[in-house]
């Protein structure tokens, strides 16, 4: 049970701010119930009132509080390495002379155990809880990436890349037929991992998911194949690249000549369907979006890495306005940053960029309005973006995401009295325990901005998955203190 501070996305244009809200998450890790507004001198009684009698309560202290854990959309484990290198180039480019070979290296199973050991407990750490991830094309060091997400308990969709055309000759699969022998072998490895859990309908933690990498370097026999595994599998999700770049798209072009665009690629092969994650979607043209919407697949918005490799500036307002469903991804390493925190504050800034070069001003915007194209994204839509429209796009949206009875505990505890800074610059002055309550409704508001766009790693206290405490500062000293 955890009393104090608690926001809650609500949609695109709201959350809910709680100052003093009880929260009671049963043993399965599942949220039992919640309650706004609870004094302290009524919390026994409300206790009671629920059947709780001697309870622990963790109360969370001054400057402390409770959101969704982060859903990264989009990202590669085995780029990790890289990030921060590689900004000079543009995608094709950089895919050839940065990413290719370092991906290759993962032949090398105990190379990619180490390497993603370290991946998978930072991404955690950074807030992480839900994680779509791409591995290599190897399927022995995906299945690594999948114990250790599994070890560690993060919420994620593991993939192992098909590509067997338009890669270097020491990294591209050898046959359409070893491509999907290995994407089987993988599914059904990562769904004895984790098994549907007894006695309810939520899915396992660890799913499988299909990753043909980009239409690029898959064939047509492998795309047609892997339409087949999705058709005979509806609830596997899919993930995959579309409508990054505009050498990317010319030669999507001239190799599906049949095709009435880049969506309409994935759409032939029925690889464009519900459960579809579509990462970056810069360019696309109206009919794509159309197409994307009827299909009802949801674009993972990547905006550091569409800065990075100078991709251009995905005009989310326009998707968001059409009701697709979207939500952020760092796509390491066309990104630099495992966290969300930055694909936030990277969304915030290409928002405003669309926004300015309509011509609009900051001051005719409101937060409440609920057309975004040409405007800058509000708190509420980039706290949505990062929880709630993450798990949309993922099809958790009735799991995670958002707090309410009966979806699963995945939750960060924030922390903005970091010792490391001045508390001041967070708002704190040590007297809201007497402040009314609208004031400490609008201090809690002030620090979550402030936490969105200045703040880190060092913030995240603690993450939970599921209910398991899984990560955040407060673990990782914990496991120095125990070495
Ligand atoms: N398109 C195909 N592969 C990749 C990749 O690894 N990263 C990005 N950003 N785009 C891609
Ligand atoms: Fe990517």
């Amino acid at each position: 049970i955890f009393y104090g501070s608690v926001i809650n996305p609500i949609s695109l244009v709201s959350y809910s701010a709680s100052p003093l809200c009880l929260l009671a998450v049963d043993t399965l890790g599942n949220i039992d119930w919640l309650v706004d507004d609870v004094e302290p001198h009524n919390l026994q009684e409300t206790l009671a009132s629920k059947g709780y009698i001697d309870s622990e309560v963790i109360a969370l202290r001054e400057g402390e509080f409770i959101i969704p854990g982060f859903i990264d959309t989009h990202t590669h484990a085995p780029q990790v390495p890289n990030m921060g290198t590689g900004g000079q180039y543009q995608l094709l480019d950089w895919l050839e002379n940065v990413t290719f070979p370092t991906e290759s290296k993962f032949a090398d199973v105990n190379f990619a155990r180490k390497t993603y050991e370290s991946v998978v407990r930072r991404a955690i750490d950074s807030g992480t809880t839900t994680c779509c991830y791409y591995g290599t094309l190897h399927l022995e060091a995906t299945k690594a990436l999948a114990d250790i997400v599994h070890a560690f308990g993060q919420r994620a969709f593991v993939g192992k890349c098909n590509m067997n055309r338009n890669c270097p000759g020491h990294y591209i699969e050898a046959s359409q037929e070893d491509s999907i022998a290995d994407t089987q072998a993988l599914i059904s490895y990562i769904r004895s991992l984790s098994p549907q859990p007894e006695l309810s309908t939520q899915e396992p933690l660890v799913q499988p998911i299909l990753t043909p990498r980009f239409a690029i370097s898959c064939t047509d026999d492998l795309l047609s194949s892997l339409g087949d595994l999705a058709s005979s599998d509806p609830k596997l999700r899919i993930q995959t690249h579309i409508s990054e770049n505009k050498s990317e798209i010319s030669f999507t072009h001239k190799l599906f000549p049949s095709a009435p665009n880049y969506a309409g690629v994935y759409d032939m092969f029925g690889l464009l369907r519900q459960n579809t994650i579509l990462a970056h979607a810069v360019h696309l043209t109206e009919d794509e979006v159309d197409l994307i919407k009827s299909r009802d697949a949801g674009i993972s918005h990547c905006p550091t890495s569409n800065f990075n490799l100078s991709s251009g500036v995905a005009p989310i307002g326009v998707y968001l306005d059409k009701g697709v469903k979207v939500g952020l991804g760092t796509d390491v390493s066309g990104g630099f940053s495992v966290s969300i925190l930055n694909a936030i504050q990277n969304a915030s800034i290409s928002a405003k960029i669309c926004s300015l070069q309509a011509g609009n001003s900051a001051s005719s915007e409101s937060a409440k309005s609920t057309s975004f194209a040409n405007k800058q994204l509000s708190i509420p839509s980039l706290l949505y973006l990062a929880t709630a429209g993450g798990a949309a796009v993922c099809g958790l949206e009735k799991q995670v995401g958002s707090f309410a009875a009966g979806k699963s505990f995945d939750a960060l505890i924030v922390n903005v009295r970091d010792e490391a800074g001045n508390p001041t610059i967070w708002g704190l002055n040590g007297t809201s325990p007497q402040l009314a309550a609208e004031d400490k409704k609008k201090l809690l508001e002030g620090w979550l901005e402030r936490f969105l766009f200045c703040g880190d790693d060092r913030n995240i206290e603690r993450v939970y998955v599921q209910g398991a405490f899984v990560g955040g500062r407060t673990y990782r000293r914990g496991r120095m203190d125990d070495s």
